[in-house]
């Protein structure tokens, strides 16, 4: 039996990376998935590698008329949401003395009120349809503690985790699970740009930073996209029915609480 047999999932900033590989599992689980991303020719291409069950909707988190016509689009494609997946994100690294209003503001419009306001639009939808739901925002570790020259970053994961408890205190009365996920570091397109970054402020050579990074996670090597989906999967399904406002450590040991 298919874990997500009949289920509806959008998920956010899914054309690459974590996001594309969850929908490849959402959809090999049965769901019907909606790839939201802002990159929408990415996204197109990415729906038509995976196939059937799935489309492509062009979605800019940080823009409400956006954000409204990507999930009303994904409700006449799919049926309504069940499962939404908050994964869009952007990165961002220096140091305090550097860091600028305009890549703050850049950084929580994605990261943290483009989380808050995609769940409350589909939480409503769920909501009306007196169903229940699941929403999982991708929190980090990086959300955990500070990092010297990740302050904007770390900050705006703290929010989302800040966000998950209180969206999931207030939404499990709607039968509507929030829950977070926080993966270490998980190569891919987008630890090539945190490479770059750390090799132009710590005078790294490119790579250097990840093969760092890898050796010091106690499983012995950096994530993959795919190690993330085993619980993406089960925060999805009925079985997390009693799981409330957690965020989940998928980081290979590297952090603990
Ligand atoms: N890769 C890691 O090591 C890592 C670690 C911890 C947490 N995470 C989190 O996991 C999630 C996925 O990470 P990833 O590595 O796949 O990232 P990624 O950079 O590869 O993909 C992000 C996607 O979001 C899209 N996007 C950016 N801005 C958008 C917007 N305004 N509206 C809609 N879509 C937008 C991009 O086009 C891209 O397809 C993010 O929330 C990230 O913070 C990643």
């Amino acid at each position: 039996m298919k874990r997500l047999a009949g289920k509806t999932a959008l998920i956010t900033g899914a054309a690459r990376g974590i996001g594309l590989e969850f929908a490849r599992t959402y959809v090999a689980e049965g769901a019907r998935v909606a790839i939201a991303d802002i990159n929408i020719d990415a996204a197109r291409k990415a729906a038509a590698g995976i196939g059937a069950a799935v489309v492509a909707v062009r979605m800019d988190v940080t823009d409400q008329a956006s954000i409204d016509s990507a999930v009303a689009e994904t409700e006449v494609a799919l049926g309504g949401i069940d499962i939404l997946i908050n994964n869009a994100a952007l990165f961002s690294a220096a140091p305090i003395a550097e860091i600028t209003r305009a890549d703050y503001d850049r950084i929580f419009a994605v990261n943290v009120a483009g989380t808050l306001f995609t769940l409350q639009a589909v939480a409503k939808g769920m909501i009306a349809r007196g169903k229940g739901g699941k929403i999982i925002n991708m929190a980090s570790q990086a959300g955990r503690r500070g990092e010297s020259l990740v302050a904007v970053y770390c900050a705006s994961k703290a929010a989302v985790i800040s966000l998950t408890q209180s969206a999931g205190l207030n939404l499990i009365a709607h039968g509507i699970n929030v829950n977070a996920i926080a993966p270490g570091v998980v190569d891919g397109e987008h630890w090539d740009g945190v490479d770059a970054f750390f090799a132009k402020y710590e005078g790294k050579a490119p790579g250097q930073k990840k093969r760092e990074v890898g050796a010091a996670v106690p499983f012995g090597r950096m994530g993959t996209a795919a190690d993330l989906t085993g619980m993406a999967i089960f925060l999805a399904t009925s079985e997390a029915n009693y799981i409330v406002a957690q965020t989940y450590n998928v980081d290979g040991g590297n952090w603990m609480s």
